[in-house]
């Protein structure tokens, strides 16, 4: 008897076809469009395995309908749209997908970092309005990334990854991080600083730590105002990390120089919100794993993980209760 699983998301064929050989799968058929949560509520019922996005709030009230779930297959690496804790009390094994997306995490990064210090987007709206009219030496200028100083909040893998892009631009990279990585400092050449101060020497600061409740608007009024006036934000991390009215007044006001944000509070971003209307931020739709390559291995993952464990071996990549 063939094992049940529900897929919450329509999947590449090819990923279908290799979980369909080993298991009876259900999915939801829209490729744009989250499965609705009555719909969620009530498939996660009977089914051994979930692989699901981090669209998915996969909360008490939702676990607590599954009678014989046994592993949730995640197809991300920040799990936070998942309660870790009632899942484990009721012995279902969560996976994510490390590794397989931090190099292209990591150029998205950077690219963001540049097209925010160089007004790339701008740039091209402006001359697309017609309003260029000629070269001036002063027109559109930004600043400079080579020489300047990174601080990296969340020395993880991707922020390892973002060292080696910064190192190639000469950056002086500081890092933040909740344990501190003596041994990277040397292997990096980077320095550790208390957040505080990193917020006040850095001209970039990148966000690259998992969310918690605990990190909830980890930067907020306080934080941006300790920042320095050219200074650009980089958030690839997660939205509910950063207060975005206090972004937005900063950004406004020129308490900091600009933002490039890849993830927001509520996704998508309604197109109302007032971080929209300015100029001094790139913004970008979640798309910081997005190559073609790399969302198919986390898909991969993601079906390999439910392979092993439905066969009763281990996960390839169990995420660990913190
Ligand atoms: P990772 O290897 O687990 O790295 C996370 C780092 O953050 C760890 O070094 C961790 O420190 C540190 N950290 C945790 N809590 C902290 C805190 N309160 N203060 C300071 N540092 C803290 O994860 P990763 O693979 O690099 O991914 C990082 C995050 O990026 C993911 O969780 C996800 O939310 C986000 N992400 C976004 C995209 C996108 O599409 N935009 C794509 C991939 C990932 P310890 O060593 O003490 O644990
Ligand atoms: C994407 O945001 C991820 O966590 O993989």
């Amino acid at each position: 008897m063939k094992r049940t699983i529900y897929i919450t998301r329509k999947l590449p064929e090819e990923i279908v076809d290799k979980l369909s050989r080993q298991f009876h799968v259900k999915m939801w058929s829209e490729e744009n469009v989250p499965v609705p949560r009555d719909v969620l509520l009530k498939e996660i019922e009977e089914v051994d395995g979930l692989i699901c996005l981090l669209t998915e709030k996969l909360d008490e009230e939702v676990l607590s309908k599954a009678k014989q779930l046994k592993v949730i297959s995640n197809i991300a690496v920040g799990y936070n749209n998942i309660d870790i804790g009632f899942a484990t009390e009721k012995g279902i094994v969560v996976t994510n997908t490390p590794g397989v997306l931090t190099e292209t995490t990591a150029d998205l990064t950077f690219a963001l970092l540049m097209a925010a210090a160089r007004r790339v987007v701008e740039g091209s709206d402006f001359l697309r309005s017609g309003e260029w009219g000629a070269w001036s030496l002063m027109q559109m200028t930004g600043q400079d990334i080579f020489g300047a100083t990174l601080g990296i909040i969340g020395l993880g893998r991707i922020g390892e990854a973002l060292v080696k892009r910064a190192k190639g631009f000469d950056m002086n990279v500081l890092y933040y991080n909740r344990t501190r990585k003596q041994e990277k400092e040397e292997k990096l050449s980077i320095h550790y600083r208390e957040m505080k101060d990193l917020l006040e020497e850095a001209d970039f600061v990148c966000l690259l730590l998992p969310y918690s409740p605990e990190v909830h608007h980890l930067i907020g009024k306080e934080e941006l105002s300790h920042m320095k006036r050219n200074a650009i934000l980089i958030n690839t991390a997660r939205g509910g990390i950063v207060d975005e009215e206090a972004l937005f007044d900063s950004l406004k006001n020129g308490v900091i120089w600009g933002a490039g944000l890849d993830v927001f509070e509520q996704e998508p971003i309604p197109m109302d919100h007032p971080l929209l209307s300015l100029p001094n931020v790139v913004t970008l739709p979640h798309i910081g794993s997005a190559s073609l390559k790399t969302r198919m291995r986390m898909a991969h993952l993601a079906a390999d993980n439910m392979m092993s464990v439905l066969a009763g071996e281990e996960a390839l990549t169990p995420v660990i209760k913190p």
